[in-house]
């Protein structure tokens, strides 16, 4: 247990022990994508990158403790999750799901070709909670998790867009968090733009940083600092297989052909918290 922890503070991320109950969790939950997909239960603007992937933001119908249809995690990953955060989140928030197909990412229309090209060469790797707003996407702290959780569901491989994390770029983005915000309130962080030293540090994230693929094949959960960098690499496709036909509503809605992860980032009970603790 201390190791996996010691990993996390080093790296910034560690895969947890996957208790053998958690599979009841697990198809618990694809029960219930699949049936939210089935009853068209989704919003148009989810589908992303040229519907290739479901961004699924709270789209998981879990309870304020985790559990769907009742089932609940598994109670290893249950105690290693509350002996390190203990009391100091909210509750658990309505996880995203997301979902990527064969061929992702495609180019949206409405993406330019700066950020598209960030998305391939960089995976759009980022910082949770530095919300990019209106159309000159500048960047506010708008959300205060105490960390993020993966779990994941199905078909996940190395080739079929795994997370990217930069390692060690927590440390990097908490020591900024801490200058710029020092001895500001809770409204004056979140009113404060920060596009400008956040694309500094990134910058040198990307050239000090190494860059990790994180995939688990027996659905084992993982916990990334709430600072870590990070993002999705391309499903990339073997020369000779031919892309599916992204664009066709019927390959889309079938959940299950892609890799789907659950994330849940609970918020931490006092905001502040996301600055100031270690
Ligand atoms: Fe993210």
């Amino acid at each position: 247990m201390a190791q996996i922890w010691t990993n996390f503070i080093k790296n910034g991320w560690c895969f947890l022990d996957n208790g053998i109950e958690n599979y009841r969790w697990i198809e618990a939950t694809k029960a219930n994508i699949r049936n939210k997909f089935r009853q068209k239960e989704y919003k148009d603007s989810d589908f992303r990158s040229g519907s290739t992937w479901f961004a699924g933001i709270n789209f998981l119908d879990n309870e304020i403790g985790g559990d769907v249809d009742g089932i609940s995690f598994s109670s290893a990953l249950w105690s290693q999750i509350s002996g390190k955060f203990g009391v100091g989140i909210k509750y658990w928030d309505t996880a995203q799901v997301s979902i990527c197909w064969k061929g992702y990412p495609r180019k949206d229309r409405s993406e330019s070709e700066k950020a598209f090209k960030y998305r391939l060469k960089k995976y759009s790797s980022h910082v949770d909670g530095l919300i990019p707003i209106g159309s000159s996407r500048k960047r506010f702290a708008k959300e205060f998790h105490a960390f993020i959780l993966g779990i994941p569901i199905i078909n996940n491989r190395v080739d079929s867009a795994p997370l990217m994390v930069w390692e060690g770029s927590h440390k990097i983005f908490r020591n900024m968090f801490r200058k710029v915000y020092a001895g500001l309130s809770e409204t004056e962080i979140s009113n404060l733009d920060v596009t400008e030293i956040y694309q500094k540090y990134r910058r040198k994230v990307f050239s000090t940083c190494p860059v990790r693929k994180v995939f688990s094949h027996n659905n084992q959960p993982y916990i990334l600092d709430r600072h870590l960098l990070h993002g999705i690499e391309s499903w990339s496709v073997p020369i000779g297989d031919p892309l599916l036909p992204h664009r066709d509503k019927l390959f889309c809605i079938n959940p299950m052909s892609g890799r789907i992860v659950v994330y849940f980032r609970p918020a931490y009970k006092n905001p502040l918290d996301w600055i100031t603790q270690n």
